[in-house]
């Protein structure tokens, strides 16, 4: 195509057909044409915005891959309020909520039954038929503006179809992640060795708060939306009103239900509790609510929820399956942690196969015997819990599941330290599993960041090439491609990643080297404190505890680790080898600020120099904290700081400072 105006022509005329295409396919769940001719069409598409990129839009189809730059979220502040609903577990529950209604507005009204989505809310503003902005519940009056990561979710339109709808209005709804992708992206997971997502809710609500949209777009995220709220309404009708946001593309639901009998409310709330699993995705209960917004005005709201709506929640699904074998896993730490494999039972919307038994006392109050018929349970956002047994089930003779006593791994005695519930293994240096998942730690993303996963540890150990972390400074490019999994180009990375790991900060080696409860922020605190390896190693058991944060048991925990001389053989390998042991002088520039939190809230004209600030708060020896208590020092505000933060700093007698104040308070200004 030559002539800029026919490009502009074709580009438009892409642009609708493919809009339209994608409001069957992901809002009316119907494929109107091959997925070879869809792709051809985006494809065509993509390559002429490429060609004429003044005809760039926002809001082409073309732009839900997301973008690879990271992003920091601003805040926004809900132009009403997102209220949480009021629950009902029971029927009785249920015809009070009625009861009271119907004392308030007589009985001349409608209720719509509505599924109630388990997900992460969503507050979508639409500006002249454009998807302006969408920003997360938060604490309900003001949320993360995430609108980039939104637009990588096929069913949510970035322009309105036909069209009649408000100049400007706001659409709520829920965020879901489909249970086959979940499935499928914990399969991914699982084979790179990550951490797999507890459920979907987690994998939904997590996913939106990643800062890289094109990673969102890979998470094929789904959406419901629920509840309109304009200035001027269509209809006073809720349920009318979200069958025009329907016309104009926005994703309702069709397993609506409007109706003024209470005998169909109840069978709404039956069916859906016996059939939810028939469902792609995860509800938790059913929504009901008073159809005429005039109606829902009259009852109004408490400053928590609506009067006109309330939730029926399920109870948690159970299933029955039976209990296989159990494995005794050996953690990083040396922890042991028994885990049931079950005959795969679907529940909620996944199969289960695997639950924790969490420890030795747990088991012991189950009675747990091999071959027991079990009761499996997923509540709320907790991982699959064995939660009884079915004793009638249990076969004669059925031998009693008992905690080792040895290590599974390397026959160590198991020993359990008073006030733990956990078995350790005590073999820190020796056994497997507690190798591996050391090297795993010291290399995680928190950590070293070496690019490598579960898998890679796996192979590398194995071959024996890395028993150790400071192995993995020894690494030589000729010895890892020669390992099946890799080609040549991801043993360079591997290299290439190692030796930039030597750049990482100390208080980030300090976390990577795994010292029980040396978490991310105390390394920080103790790398701030001490300042190098060697002072740290040389603190006295008083010493430590001087340090605020540090109390007994961490200072024992510390104490124990220098007193193991592999380990202060370990650091001085890792030392030669160039890794950071002491805070260089530019990290930490003076010490003026020791001892003082600071809240940085608001803008201060981009996110990067808001950043810049919360930086220099941690160079200057102070502590950046995220919610306003006592114990805050200081309020840096910007412009449009959050008001909640401030009112509340107000109340506490906080001082709110500027951008200025604060530079002046380090000597910068
Ligand atoms: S209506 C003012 N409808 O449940 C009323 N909420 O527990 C706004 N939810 O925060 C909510 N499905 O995130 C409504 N069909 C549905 C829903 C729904 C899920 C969520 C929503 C809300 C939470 C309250």
């Amino acid at each position: 195509m030559d002539s800029k105006q026919d490009a502009k022509v074709r580009i438009e005329q892409l642009r609708t057909e493919i809009r339209e295409y994608n409001y069957y396919y992901y809002v009316l769940s119907e494929s109107k044409i091959s997925d070879f001719q869809f792709d051809s069409l985006l494809k065509e598409l993509s390559e002429l915005e490429q060609k004429f990129p003044e005809f760039y839009d926002p809001n082409s189809p073309t732009v839900r891959v997301g973008d690879d730059r990271n992003q920091q979220f601003e805040e926004a502040e809900h132009r009403f309020p997102m209220l949480s609903l009021g629950n009902t577990y029971s029927k009785q529950d249920f015809l009070e909520f009625d009861n009271r209604i119907r004392k308030a507005i007589g009985d001349d009204f409608e209720y719509v039954c509505e599924l109630k989505f388990d997900g992460a809310s969503i507050s979508l503003s639409y500006e002249n038929g454009k998807l302006s902005k969408a920003v997360t519940r938060g604490d309900g009056t003001k949320g993360d503006v995430i609108t980039e990561n939104i637009k990588t979710i096929s069913s949510i339109p970035l322009v309105l179809r036909g069209n009649g709808y408000p100049d400007f209005f706001e659409i709520r709804g829920e965020i879901f992640m489909p249970h086959k992708v979940f499935e499928y992206l914990n399969e991914i997971r699982r084979k790179e060795g990550k951490n797999e997502f507890a459920n979907p809710r987690n994998a939904a609500s997590g996913s939106l708060k990643t800062q890289n949209s094109s990673e969102v777009a890979k998470r094929k995220l789904d959406c419901f939306l629920y509840y309109f709220v304009a200035d001027n309404l269509p209809s006073d009708s809720h349920f009318e009103n979200l069958q025009k946001c329907k016309e104009w593309g926005l994703k309702i639901s069709d397993n609506m239900l409007k109706t003024n009998s209470l005998d169909d409310v109840f069978k709404y709330l039956e069916y859906w509790e016996n059939n939810r699993n028939k469902l792609e995705y995860d509800i938790d209960g059913v929504v009901i609510k008073v159809d005429s917004n005039s109606l829902q005005k009259a009852l109004g709201e408490t400053a928590k929820a609506p009067r006109w709506a309330i939730s029926y929640k399920f109870k948690a699904e159970k299933a029955l399956t039976k209990l296989i074998s159990v494995d005794f896993q050996v953690g990083r730490t040396g922890a042991v942690t028994p885990v049931a494999n079950l005959e795969p039972v679907f529940l909620a919307g996944t199969t289960v196969k695997r639950s924790t038994l969490h420890n030795a006392d747990y088991i012991k109050a189950l009675d747990l015997h091999f071959g027991d018929f079990v009761f499996v349970e997923k509540a709320g956002e907790i991982i699959p819990q064995v939660v009884g047994i079915d004793v009638s089930k249990r076969v004669l003779n059925a031998q009693k599941v008992v905690f080792p006593t040895k290590c599974p791994e390397c026959g160590t005695d198991l020993i359990r330290s008073e006030e733990e519930a956990a078995f350790f293994c005590t073999n820190y240096n020796g056994c497997p599993p507690q190798i591996k998942g050391k090297i795993e730690h010291f290399i995680g993303r928190k950590a070293m960041d070496i690019e490598a996963g579960g898998a890679t540890v796996e192979m590398l150990y194995n071959s024996n090439l890395v028993k150790n972390v400071a192995d993995l400074y020894d690494l030589k490019f000729e010895d890892v491609v020669k390992l099946d999994r890799f080609a040549k180009k991801s043993a360079e990375n591997l290299i290439k990643s190692i030796s930039k790991s030597k750049k990482i900060p100390f208080e980030k080696v300090l976390f990577s080297l795994g010292i029980r409860h040396v978490g991310e922020s105390l390394s920080k605190v103790l790398a701030r404190h001490f300042k190098s390896i060697d002072k740290l190693k040389d603190a006295s058991f008083d010493e430590l505890v001087e340090v605020g944060e540090v109390g007994d048991k961490i200072a024992v925990t510390v104490r124990e680790f220098f007193e193991e001389e592999k380990n202060n053989m370990l650091i001085e390998r890792l030392k030669s080898a160039g890794l950071q042991f002491e805070i260089d002088d530019v990290e930490l520039v003076a010490d003026i600020l020791a001892g003082k939190s600071f809240i940085v809230t608001g803008n201060f004209g981009t996110a990067q120099r808001r950043s810049e600030i919360e930086d220099l708060v941690e160079k200057f020896g102070g502590k950046k904290v995220s919610s306003v208590s006592s114990k805050t020092d200081y309020i840096i505000a910007g412009e449009k700081a959050g008001s909640s933060k401030i009112s509340k700093a107000e109340k506490l007698n906080i001082p709110i400072i500027s951008e200025k104040d604060f530079l002046d308070m380090i000597g910068l200004e």
